[in-house]
């Protein structure tokens, strides 16, 4: 499963990028507000930073000024994604850009109606928002299975993002169900390096050492 970070935080993206655990970067146009920095800019930041897929979400609901929108911000860079809303605007917009070469993310998806619309548009990445729905009385992962299912009944191309991640049991289950990758704040996939037993351990090797007297080499 690829992991992409949600946020547009340069620094932390270029902190997981130095792990190698780094496949692409989603953003929003909430942490783009959240980064107080211009949306073009980071944009073209975080494109340097990462090779993979930096979505970058236009904020425009009619096609034309989607496209418009759409032609500035994949001018930033030949990673840029460009992240359309799951709308019949934002599906008309995914078709034309896909149609060109344009990677698409289509986002805010809630049901798996509507990523079944978003892979016969051609989207490269359907964002089912898995946090959001659960918030909702809603069983996210359980809308993750089925959009897999329905993916490989019709060998769909469209790789099933899971967004809204908000903990390491949404990261564990998306990986059991086979979701394509996960998107999640740095906080979320650092807590996924945590274990007590590994503290624990570290601890009782670092006593024995200082028993030691050594020093390595
Ligand atoms: C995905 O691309 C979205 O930016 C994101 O995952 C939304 O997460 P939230 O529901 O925690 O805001």
């Amino acid at each position: 499963m690829k992991f992409f970070v949600d946020t547009a935080d340069t620094d932390a993206i270029r902190d997981l990028e130095a792990t190698g655990l780094l496949d692409g970067v989603t953003t929003n146009p909430s942490l783009i507000h959240k980064s107080g920095r211009k949306f073009t800019e980071v944009i073209a930041e975080i494109c340097k930073i990462v090779d993979g897929p930096v979505s970058a979400e236009v904020v425009a609901l009619d096609h034309a000024t989607m496209m418009k929108e759409a032609e500035i911000l994949r001018k930033i860079a030949d990673n840029v994604c460009i992240k359309v809303p799951l709308t019949v605007d934002g599906l008309k917009t995914c078709k034309a850009l896909t149609g060109e070469g344009t990677q698409v993310n289509v986002t805010l998806c809630f049901s798996a109606n509507q990523a079944l619309l978003a892979a016969k548009a051609g989207a490269s990445f359907i964002s089912p928002f898995v946090g959001r729905h659960d918030d909702n009385g809603f069983d996210g992962m359980k809308l993750i299975e089925d959009i897999r299912l329905i993916y490989d009944n019709y060998a769909f191309a469209t790789e099933i993002l899971v967004a809204s991640v908000r903990n390491p049991i949404h990261v564990l289950e998306s990986a059991k169900i086979g979701a394509d990758v996960m998107t999640a704040p740095p906080a979320v996939i650092l807590s996924l390096f945590n274990h007590v037993l590994t503290d624990k351990g570290i601890e009782g090797f670092l006593a024995d050492w200082a028993k030691t007297g050594q020093t390595v080499g």
